[in-house]
């Protein structure tokens, strides 16, 4: 009896220990509607090219290593390569820092991407803001976000999950309202991102549309994908096409 006594009382104490460990909040009353979800437009504001020549646009960042000290930022330029250096630094006024990457571009059926830029900012500082600029040279654009805390087992830090988003009004209000939460620090993307595979010829536009709408998002703090059946975009029907019709 004594030792289920001490045994109940190292159990409370465990509980009690969680309780003022775990501050996750509490779980969002929001629901998405539950009625057939239909695209917005390609013409929707959401989705709208950022005014000036070969201005950066689709610009997103990732976790760049396993502990949180580098970053990659990606974003795309549609008229001319452009440069592919990033301007960094701590503060919005001093970009002192700067880094190189590269840039490509793919194909897909009838579709041709713009040209693609991904860029690894190294040896961040842990739980640090910072500032960086792409479209060095020409029509330029500047963003923020914040390194995680040094990984360490009590380091407080709050991961939002999305998953199966797509382009729908839905997806808007649920981005609305994923935004509207300043705790959430990074993002655990589930797979399912675009549905671009949804239309004729998969077309890829809607690749880049939904890449202009997640940017108010994503240029600001990481998401971390995991690609789901959505990603596969298996169209063996195109291939034969382009060889028959090439
Ligand atoms: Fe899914």
């Amino acid at each position: 009896m004594k030792k289920q006594r001490v045994g109940i009382l190292f159990g409370l104490i465990f509980v009690a220990q969680l309780t003022v460990r775990c501050n996750g909040g509490v779980t969002s009353t929001y629901r998405r509607r539950l009625a057939e979800p239909v695209d917005m437009p390609v013409d929707a504001d959401v989705f709208q090219v950022p005014p000036g020549y070969n201005a950066p646009q689709q610009v997103h960042i990732t976790q760049g290593d396993y502990d949180g000290s580098a970053v990659i930022i990606s974003w795309v330029t549609a008229d001319e390569p452009g440069s592919n250096t990033v301007l960094y630094g701590t503060s919005n006024t001093k970009l002192d820092m700067s880094a190189e990457g590269n840039v490509t571009q793919y194909h897909y059926y009838n579709y041709t991407s713009g040209y693609i830029h991904h860029c690894t900012l190294e040896q961040l500082a842990f739980d640090t803001m910072y500032y960086y600029t792409v479209g060095v040279g020409g029509t330029n654009r500047t963003f923020y976000f914040k390194t995680p805390p040094l990984p360490n087992s009590d380091a407080s830090y709050t991961f939002g999950l999305i998953g199966d988003f797509g382009q729908t009004y839905d997806s808007n209000s649920t981005l609305t309202h994923y935004k509207a939460n300043p705790d959430a620090a990074t993002l655990l993307f589930l797979g399912d991102f675009s549905y671009a595979d949804g239309y004729p010829y998969h077309d890829n536009i809607r690749w880049d549309t939904w890449g202009r709408f997640i940017e108010s998002s994503v240029a600001y703090q990481p998401w971390i994908w995991t690609v789901g059946n959505h990603e596969i975009d298996f169209a063996p029907e195109l291939v034969f096409q382009k060889h028959k019709t090439n």
